[in-house]
């Protein structure tokens, strides 16, 4: 046994990087007015952002970079609930550890990824009984509050409710939940988030983005938005996904213009989601390549383009708190198990290449940081 593993701490990377960066993107962030800047983690083996926490690479990239941490599958059901009975907590709670152990300031993901295709098979078929809105309600209630209440003021935030809304008809996914509840399911999860959780920064989380094919997504997001404000729910914040750029899989659903009339178009957006007084935060940035040229200098200039762009964007909110990416090196990346690039090279929608070496999207992250104009 190494020396690391004997004293239980966890190995470094022998040459993470060969200069470690001047100004973190955390310092950088700070600076511009924002609470700070971070990225999702994840140690779950059978996805791909998975290994990254087993990655003494990427940890060590964080520990240079980040002030905010979020785990990126180990607090969802599927891997804290392995039945109805049971939580397991130690995938995340060696997250939370760690990260509270750099000193990072830690977000909850996700009370309720509200959609039937991310719930677990037990959840799915499970037997509701006689009184079956009573027993939805009693298991959607002992969840949130047994994690919350697991986490206490530890986590500064949490996604209590994530992509309810369907792109393809502007209302509420269907799931087990709304099955025996109904569109309750949304008001019961906030209720129970606020009780168990009273001092964390309460997050409706979605993937909308500004193209004309996302425009239901958006009208849907803001009426769900105004419902919540109507009922008076504790909702502080909308959490803007942000897996931009062009990409055909679900979640991403962008191009690589992001030209006048498409940032016209967001804007209205954003601009009735702040006059509802809901605060912004960029929660999973990263940028797919759907299009993009095989030549990697090329490819990734267009990528740090892009994400530049965006970004001096959202930053002319000053409602907006922060700036999360869905991982910060390219070979963990979610993005890699969502269809391949035709020509079959590795995607690159982050921050640091396969070496741990910064890229140009770090850069462009940097300097959007550095010359904000916040609204
Ligand atoms: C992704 C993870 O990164 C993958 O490892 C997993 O297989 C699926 O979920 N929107 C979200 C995140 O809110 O939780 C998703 O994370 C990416 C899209």
């Amino acid at each position: 046994m190494g020396l690391a593993a004997a004293i239980g701490v966890m190995p470094v990377a022998a040459k993470p990087f060969a200069s470690p960066p001047e100004d973190s993107l955390d310092r950088l962030a700070k600076a511009a007015g924002l609470i700070g800047f971070g990225s999702c983690i994840g140690s779950t083996k059978s996805t791909s952002v998975s290994g990254s926490f087993d990655d003494a690479g990427v940890r060590a990239i964080h520990q240079s970079e980040c002030g905010l941490l979020v785990s990126s599958n180990e607090m969802k059901w599927p891997v804290l609930r392995p039945d109805a009975a049971s939580f397991a907590f130690e995938r995340a709670d060696r997250i939370v550890a760690w990260g509270e152990q750099a000193g990072m300031k830690i977000r909850g993901h996700t009370l309720l990824w509200h959609r039937a295709d991310r719930m677990p098979k037990w959840l799915v078929n499970y037997d509701f009984g006689t009184r079956p809105g009573h027993e939805a309600e009693r298991l959607l209630r002992e969840h949130i509050t047994t994690v919350c209440g697991h986490y206490g003021s530890r986590l500064f935030t949490w996604d209590v409710v994530n992509e309810t809304i369907d792109p393809a008809t502007g209302k509420l996914r269907e799931t087990v939940f709304t099955r025996h509840l109904g569109p309750a399911v949304i008001e019961i999860a906030y209720h129970a988030a606020r009780a168990a959780a009273p001092s964390a920064v309460l997050v409706y989380n979605d993937y909308m983005t500004w193209t004309e094919a996302s425009a239901r997504h958006c009208d849907g997001v803001l009426e769900l938005l105004a419902s919540l404000k109507r009922a008076h729910l504790p909702v502080g914040q909308l959490g803007v996904q942000s897996h931009i750029g062009d990409g055909r899989c679900g979640e991403v659903d962008g191009d690589m213009r992001f030209d006048d009339a498409a940032q016209r178009r967001y804007r209205a957006f954003l601009d009735a989601v702040v006059a509802m007084d809901y605060r912004l935060a960029i929660t999973e940035l990263d940028v797919s390549e759907d299009g993009t040229p095989a030549d990697i200098a090329a490819r990734d200039a267009m990528l740090a383009d892009l994400t530049r762009r965006y970004l001096e964007f959202m930053l002319s909110y000053r409602q907006l708190d922060y700036v999360l990416a869905w991982g910060m090196v390219d070979h963990h990346s979610w993005l890699q198990t969502r269809g391949p690039r035709a020509d079959g090279m590795l995607k690159r929608p982050s921050l640091y290449d396969p070496n741990y070496a910064p890229k140009p999207m770090r850069t462009a992250i940097a300097q959007a940081f550095r010359t904000a104009k916040r609204g």
